[in-house]
């Protein structure tokens, strides 16, 4: 017989001691809006990455006070940097301050980060590359304006600069805030057919809202594989039928609806 999801299911692990201390410890003392799930989430992905041989420079586009940056940084092995980006002007411009603090209060010292006060809408690849020592990315975490232009512009400046296995999260899907975010992944999908959705991370709450997963196509099969291992106790098994893709679907409640 076989057994039946628990609820909730096991939060997942990043498996680097500090990431998994700032999760548990410190995560929600930052102010911020991501869910710990997704974070723990994409710590993980950011080791299985390093575990199939796949090093380099992440980024993140609205990092607020550091929250969700901070566990994406910490997940990095020694030599990696992460770089926040965010207008930091709201709620005042104090944030850049707490940002900074936040980040030092939780052991990612300033060489292993870059910070760049600056709007997104005006940032080219070059600069993005300039930034950290001109290497490709392998993550990119897209979290700034929600508006489906600035979306898809933010999506066209993270593509230009990712490595082949890159991964890029997206922010806020499927919010009922901002229900039209959707329409614009799906548009930037069509045109960008070599791009394909590889997982849906469930939301914890309206505010710690569900994020969408991206990876070239190339690499959809060899992620899942190992996504369906790592993350077995968070596998949603109907997963998502994102037209005309098929993708993972990983939540806290991986039950289905009883069906006498
Ligand atoms: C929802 S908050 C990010 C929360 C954070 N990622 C977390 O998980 O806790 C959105 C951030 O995007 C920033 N932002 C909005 N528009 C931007 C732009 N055009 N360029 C850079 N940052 C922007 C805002 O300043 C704000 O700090």
């Amino acid at each position: 017989m076989s057994e039946l999801p628990t609820f909730p299911a096991p939060m997942p692990t990043v498996g680097v001691a500090a990431a998994d201390a700032y999760l548990e410890h410190g995560y929600h003392t930052v102010p911020g809006m991501s869910s710990r799930f997704a974070a723990a989430v994409c710590g993980r992905l950011l080791r299985l990455q390093t575990e199939i041989g796949l090093g380099g420079p992440i980024a993140e586009i609205g990092t607020f006070e550091g929250r969700f940056f901070i566990a994406l940084a910490l997940a990095l092995t020694p030599g990696e940097v992460a770089l926040g980006i965010d207008l930091f002007d709201w709620p005042n411009p104090q944030v850049l301050e707490r940002f900074e603090a936040n980040c030092l209060q939780h052991g990612l010292d300033a060489e292993r980060r870059v910070t760049w006060k600056t709007d997104s809408r005006t940032m080219q690849p070059a600069d993005i590359l300039a930034k950290v020592g001109g290497k490709k990315l392998r993550f990119f975490h897209i979290d700034g304006e929600h508006s489906r232009d600035a979306l898809t512009r933010d999506l066209d400046r993270a593509v230009a600069v990712m490595a082949p296995e890159g991964i890029i999260v997206l922010d806020d899907m499927l919010h009922p805030g901002y229900p039209t975010l959707m329409v614009a992944v799906q548009q930037w999908l069509e045109r960008n057919p070599e791009w394909c959705p590889l997982a849906i991370l469930d939301r914890e709450t309206i505010v710690a809202a569900t994020k969408f997963v991206l990876c070239r196509r190339d690499f959809f099969k060899s992620y899942e594989a190992r996504m369906l291992e790592v993350f077995k106790a968070n596998v949603w098994p109907l997963g998502a039928d994102f037209e005309p893709h098929w993708c993972l679907v990983l939540g806290l409640d991986t039950r289905l609806a009883a069906i006498t």
